[in-house]
């Protein structure tokens, strides 16, 4: 499986990813998270963060992209943005939940409050999860 993201690539994960933070339904935290994730194919899923009144029912955005682009038939992927205000990382739950679909993924940490034109960082989730749980 090809690893490696072009440049315009990282930018178009970017600005998918911050835009579906705009749509982020967090009425709770008024944090406000978007994520993108590349698919093997080329395609192009995102998510966002959705809380609930009963708060242990919020779904975190990178999860979101995951199950949209699962639900469309696409499970192999490359690297996912995730956007937010901080520092950037996903949450443990989610390290998890995308080492099942490529533990070598590429992670692009993007905070916010840089210039759109400002390189995300950019890890291996290997790096963010090393010695995960898999049953495959
Ligand atoms: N959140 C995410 O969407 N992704 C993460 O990796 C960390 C946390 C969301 C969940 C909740 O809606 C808000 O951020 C505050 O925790």
């Amino acid at each position: 499986m090809n690893l490696d993201v072009t440049f315009s690539q990282w930018r178009e994960l970017q600005t998918a990813a911050r835009a579906a933070r705009g749509n982020a339904w967090a009425p709770y935290s008024r944090y406000q998270v978007g994520a993108a994730v590349l698919a093997s194919d080329g395609r192009f899923f995102v998510g966002c963060n959705v809380e609930n009144a009963s708060y242990g029912l919020t779904i975190c955005a990178e999860r979101v992209a995951i199950c949209t682009a699962i639900a469309q038939g696409c499970s192999s992927f490359i690297a996912i943005c995730v956007s937010l205000t901080g520092i950037p990382v996903p949450c443990g739950a989610c390290r998890q939940f995308l080492v099942e679909f490529n533990p070598e993924m590429l992670v692009l940490l993007d905070d916010v409050n840089h210039a759109a034109d400002t390189p995300p960082e950019l890890v291996r989730l290997s790096e963010l999860l090393p010695r995960a749980f898999r049953l495959l």
